[in-house]
C-alpha cells in the first residue's frame, strides 16, 4: 500500500481545520451558538452567600451581575442599567440596592426598579414595568452556573447523572467554600485551551509533576460521560513517593461540562475547578479555583495551589500559546487524531468529542 493510501485511510479523524481556532467570523458564530446558549461556571455560591452580596463578571462582550436577594435566592442579570445603558456595578461587594452611578436609578436585588430621580414628574412613567434583564442562574452543588439562553433546559437535564457521580466521588462537595483563585490570559483560542485540558496524551511528556504527584497514569481514563456533552476523567491516586500530599481517600476525577467548565477532584477530595471565558479569537482567560471546607487555605491546600501553578498550570500556558502560533502557520495541515477507543491516558478520544460538539453547534463550515 502506498503511503498516500495509508494517509487517506486514517484521515477520517483529523484535527479540526485551523480556521476554527483563528477565523473571526467563525469565532463570532461560536460565541452566539456555544457561549451564549450553554451553562457556564460563573462563581461559587459561597462568594455570594449573604443577602445583598453581589459579584460581576464579563463573558466576552456581555457584563453579568450575580446577586443574592433579600429572600436568599440567587439572581443573575445583565449588568446594564435599563435607563441609558451604564453598567450598574463593578467588582464585588454588598449592597441593599444596586444604584447606577450615571443618574442614580436604583434597583432591588431582585432586579426591580425602586427609584428613578425626577421620574414622578414624567407623565405615564411606569416604574413597575422596568426591571433588569435576567440571566438564567443555577446553584449546582454549590457551583454557580449561568446561561444567557432564557429557554435553556435546567442544568440537571443538560448534564444528567453528573450531580450523582460528583456526589459519589465527593459526598461532602456541597460543604466546600471558595478559597482561592488565580487567572491568566492564555494567548490562544478557547478551544485550544479546552482541548489541552481534556487530553492527557501530553501528560507524561509535559506534566511530569502531575503525572507522578497526583494521578496514576496507568489507570487514568478519559471518556465521554454517557451520550451527553461531558468528558469524564478518572484515575486512582498516585502511588508514587512524589505525591504532592497525603492522597489517601477518594480517587481522582474530573468532569468537563461542555463548553468551558471543569470541576475537578484531586485525590482525597481536594476540590478545584477550571473555567474559561473567551477574550478574542486568539485569547482566552482561564480561571483556576480551589475550594476548602471553611474557605481558608491550609498548608496542604497551599502546597497543592503552589505546585499546580508552578507546574501543570504554567506548563499548559506555554503549550497552548505555542499551539496557537502553530495554528496560524501556513504550513499546518491537521494531523490524524490518536483515538484509542479504550480512552487511555494516551487517547485523543476527548478531542474527537469536542470537535463533534463544536461542529454540531456551528455546522460544517
Ligand atoms: S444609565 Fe443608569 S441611571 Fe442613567
Ligand atoms: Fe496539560
Amino acid at each position: 500500500m502506498r503511503n498516500h493510501d495509508l494517509v487517506e485511510r486514517s484521515a477520517t479523524l483529523r484535527g479540526l481545520d485551523a480556521r476554527y481556532f483563528t477565523d473571526r467570523e467563525l469565532f463570532a458564530r461560536i460565541l452566539d451558538e456555544v457561549f451564549y446558549r450553554n451553562w457556564l461556571l460563573a462563581c461559587h455560591a459561597s462568594q455570594v452567600a449573604a443577602p445583598g452580596d453581589f459579584l460581576t463578571l464579563t463573558l466576552y462582550d456581555q457584563d453579568i451581575l450575580i446577586a443574592r436577594g433579600e429572600d436568599g435566592a440567587l439572581n443573575a442579570f445583565y449588568n446594564v442599567c435599563q435607563h441609558r445603558g451604564h453598567p450598574l456595578a463593578r467588582g464585588s461587594g454588598h449592597r441593599k440596592l444596586l444604584v447606577c452611578p450615571y443618574h442614580r436609578w436604583s434597583y432591588a436585588l431582585d432586579g426591580s426598579l425602586k427609584a428613578a430621580p425626577n421620574s414622578q414628574n414624567v407623565p405615564g412613567f411606569d416604574k413597575a414595568s422596568i426591571c433588569l434583564t435576567p440571566v438564567r442562574v443555577e446553584d449546582f452543588l454549590g457551583f454557580v452556573f449561568i446561561n444567557l439562553d432564557p429557554g435553556a433546559r435546567p442544568i440537571d437535564d443538560v448534564y444528567p447523572g453528573v450531580r450523582e457521580a460528583m456526589l459519589e466521588l465527593c459526598p461532602d462537595v456541597t460543604t466546600r467554600k471558595y478559597a482561592h483563585h488565580h487567572e491568566a490570559d492564555e494567548g490562544c483560542n478557547w478551544l485550544t485551551a479546552v482541548e489541552n485540558y481534556n487530553e492527557c496524551y501530553h501528560c507524561k511528556a509535559c506534566h511530569a509533576s502531575f503525572a507522578r504527584g497526583i494521578i496514576d497514569p496507568d489507570s487514568y481514563r478519559v471518556n465521554p460521560f454517557g451520550d451527553i456533552k461531558v468528558l469524564h476523567h478518572s484515575s486512582h491516586a498516585t502511588r508514587s513517593a512524589d505525591a504532592w500530599y497525603d492522597v489517601s481517600g477518594a480517587d481522582y476525577g474530573s468532569f468537563f461540562l461542555w463548553p468551558a467548565s471543569a470541576i475537578q477532584f484531586y485525590p482525597g477530595g481536594v476540590v478545584n475547578s477550571y473555567h474559561w471565558r473567551p477574550l478574542a479569537v486568539d485569547d482566552v482567560r482561564v480561571y483556576r479555583t480551589f475550594y476548602s471546607n471553611d474557605g481558608s487555605v491550609d498548608e496542604t491546600l497551599q502546597k497543592v495551589i503552589d505546585n499546580d501553578r508552578a507546574t501543570t498550570f504554567r506548563e499548559d500556558l506555554d503549550l497552548v500559546k505555542n499551539v496557537q502560533r502553530g495554528l496560524k502557520s501556513r504550513g499546518y495541515r491537521p494531523g490524524p487524531l490518536v483515538v484509542d477507543p479504550a480512552g487511555s491516558i494516551d487517547s485523543e478520544l476527548p478531542i474527537q468529542k469536542l470537535h463533534e460538539w463544536l461542529r454540531e453547534a456551528v455546522g460544517q463550515t
